[in-house]
């Protein structure tokens, strides 16, 4: 496991029980080594006031506790030790962030402070002051965080370095910063002790690091005593090369790392993209790699190790790379997964007993009701499902048409798996209706009925060229050739990038001032950028106001209008809940309860999560 920032961190850097379950959990489930987050070893070298730190002797405590757990479970304890350099806003550290160069970090902006010499010698220092610290406190390997656009990958790039001391300039000058850590690091814990390099071996930015240049830079490192090295990629500028969202192909800095393997004498780990043990496998029989990082793959199943080794594939939570947790961490201070709702709850959502098995009535196969009803039979509760139409999955089938979202289909298959391990009794081709649920006289009745597209009450509504999501990813037959998409949301522009990479001309038309305002931050970086390149038009601040035979009529802020011409018009404003049946059934008397998008229209992962939570309070 690499590290991972958790944001179980306490405010003054103290880790809590939840931290501690944490790591154990992903230990006892067959990581051989857990790689624990980024730890700063300055208090102006961290990212966030969430994030761990090992720069005071007051931390040992903590750090003693979590590596004495990864190690009573089998697994070894590894610390990863990071200074955040000019990626960190001044708000957090209360001064201007330290760099290289007087180059602010592309993504923060702000003034930096070019470190001075002496100020490269303290950083030196804490590094080697941390690193005893990590010895002290049991782990038994270090890791230098050299990647990701941080202050070690500042000073290794021309991207952020440009200095004309011996710090700066060529790849002696640049690298000297991590040659005297290494060498500090190594004089501190001893020569044998085994330290670890994490490299952003290509940045893809003008100036940046490729791995022909890495491969010098490491070589270098490797005088220093370096033993092993995480071949990573991106920094401040590409952070999709850092978190590769599901357009990136699986393993997709392999080629870079066996480059790097072949070049060095010493192990090398690939991370990025590695969710499936097979694809793991592969890579450590051809000899591609030494050893594989799985970190987003071990959000989603800490058990993911341990199923693979006992052959149970299929009941693996594989991570779609939809990038939520890097979202939540952003947007809201705590981490979440969309498919494992556990994360960050461990404890609270560890499975125990019904007192009493129930009859319950789960009434849409979407992933809210697949998720409730396993959830609910694990615990002992007599579950049937029951879905209207022939398929299992809802709208989330819908979600995983587009050609880059094909990842999604493992969610279903894996939630799929587990009702059917769990005996839940499936009724496909079953509307319910009120009559069936008095027939039935279940104990209790879940809700999962999603939500269904909601169509403007504008003239020309109802016209054929008029379409809505759910058409174009069943396949419908048009020639896609001039087309109008109304709404500029997420699945606007899914839609929008699935026609136009299919060649059709497409203008978003979008009330707001922008496009995309609920996506991901990376996966939207790369959307806008696809949009950009297949010359989709986009307006915004414009409402429809008309659809005719020919096309649309769209109104800007001030009231004019202006007719857009196009083949097909494709509605993709949202939807409304799906949530007729509820008060019938709470008239029965029957105990009754929503969860997901029938409660509120949002996403899988509030589906997934209220299903988890539901099936475990009933
Ligand atoms: C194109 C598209 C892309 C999307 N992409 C994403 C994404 O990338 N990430 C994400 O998190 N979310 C995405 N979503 C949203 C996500 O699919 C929904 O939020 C999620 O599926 C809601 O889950 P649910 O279980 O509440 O309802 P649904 O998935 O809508 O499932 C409800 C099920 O109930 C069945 N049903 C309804 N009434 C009855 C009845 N009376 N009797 C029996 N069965 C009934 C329906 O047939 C359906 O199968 C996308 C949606 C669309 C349309
Ligand atoms: C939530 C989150 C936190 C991360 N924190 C760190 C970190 O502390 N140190 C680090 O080197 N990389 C960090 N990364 C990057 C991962 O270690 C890894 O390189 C990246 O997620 C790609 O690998 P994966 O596809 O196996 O997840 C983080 C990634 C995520 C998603």
């Amino acid at each position: 496991m690499p590290g991972l920032a958790s944001f179980l961190i306490e405010n003054d850097g103290s880790y809590s029980d939840k931290t501690i379950e944490h790591y154990r959990l992903r230990a006892a489930g067959g990581a051989s080594m857990i790689i624990i987050e980024a730890h700063g070893v300055a208090p102006e070298g961290i990212v966030s006031r969430h994030q761990a730190r090992i720069y005071d002797d007051r931390f040992i405590g903590d750090l003693s506790k979590v590596a004495a757990v990864i190690k009573a479970e089998g697994s070894i304890p590894a610390i990863q030790i990071h200074h955040a350099g000019r990626q960190v806003p001044a708000r957090v550290i209360n001064r201007k962030p330290f760099a290289p160069s007087p180059l602010p970090c592309p993504a923060i902006k702000g003034d930096v402070e070019p470190l001075t010499i002496d100020g490269i010698h303290k950083i030196i220092k804490q590094f080697g002051d941390a690193a005893e610290r990590a010895v002290q406190a049991g782990f038994e390997l270090i890791e230098i965080h050299g990647a990701h656009g941080y202050l070690i990958n500042q000073f290794l790039s021309r991207f952020s370095n440009i200095r004309e001391d011996e710090y700066g300039k060529d790849i002696v000058g640049r690298s000297k910063f991590a040659r005297e850590i290494i060498r500090e690091v190594k004089e501190r814990v001893g020569k044998d002790f085994p330290i670890s390099f994490k490299i952003s071996a290509q940045e893809f930015v003008a100036d940046g690091l490729t791995t022909e240049e890495s491969i010098k830079i490491l070589e270098l490192l490797v005088t220093e005593g370096l033993d092993i090295v995480q071949v990573s990629a991106g920094n401040d500028a590409t952070p999709e090369w850092i978190c590769q969202p599901m357009f990136m192909k699986k393993a997709c800095l392999l080629d870079s790392a066996e480059k790097i393997k072949a070049a060095l004498n010493i192990p090398i780990m690939v991370v990025g993209r590695i969710n499936d043990p097979l694809i793991a496998e592969s890579i450590i029989s051809e000899g591609k790699a030494d050893l594989i990082c799985m970190g987003r793959g071990l959000l989603a199943d800490p058990e993911l190790p341990r199923k693979a080794q006992e052959g149970r594939l299929e009941d693996i939570r594989i991570c779609i790379a939809c990038n939520t947790c890097m979202q939540s961490i952003f947007r809201k201070g705590r981490i979440e997964c969309l498919v494992n709702p556990g994360l960050g709850r461990e404890k609270e959502m560890e499975i125990h007993l019904a007192k009493i098995p129930k009859k319950v009535m789960v009434i849409g196969g979407g992933p809210g009701g697949l998720n409730v009803a396993h959830t609910a039979a694990k615990r002992g509760h007599y579950v049937s499902l029951y879905e209207k139409e022939s398929f299992l999955g809802g709208q989330l089938i819908l979600g995983s048409s587009s050609f880059f979202k094909k990842e999604m289909l493992s969610l279903i298959g894996f939630l799929k798996k587990q009702i059917e391990k769990c005996n839940v009794t499936c009724h496909m081709n079953s509307e319910v209706t009120i009559n069936m649920i008095k027939e039935n006289n279940p104990d209790i009745v879940i809700m999962a009925t999603g939500s269904i597209p909601c169509k403007p009450p504008i003239e020309g509504i109802e016209l054929p060229l008029v379409m809505t999501v759910p058409d174009i990813f069943n396949g419908i037959k048009t020639a896609m050739k001039n087309i109008i998409i109304i709404g500029g949301g997420a699945t606007g522009c899914e839609v929008a990038l699935e026609l136009s990479e299919r060649g059709a001309s497409v203008t978003i038309v979008e009330q707001l001032p922008n496009i995309g305002a609920q996506i991901e931050a990376i996966t939207k970086k790369i959307i806008l950028e696809k949009l950009g390149k297949n010359s989709v038009r986009i307006l915004t601040e414009h409402r429809l106001s008309k659809v005719t035979e020919k096309g649309v009529f769209v109104t800007d802020r001030n009231g004019n209008e202006l007719f857009l011409e196009g083949d097909n018009v494709i509605i993709a404003v949202g939807n409304r809940p799906n949530n007729n049946l509820f008060d019938q059934v709470k008239q029965l008397g029957i105990e009754v309860y929503q969860i997901g998008d029938c409660l509120e229209v949002r996403t899988a992962k509030e589906a997934i999560y209220e299903g988890a939570c539901i099936g475990m309070a009933i």
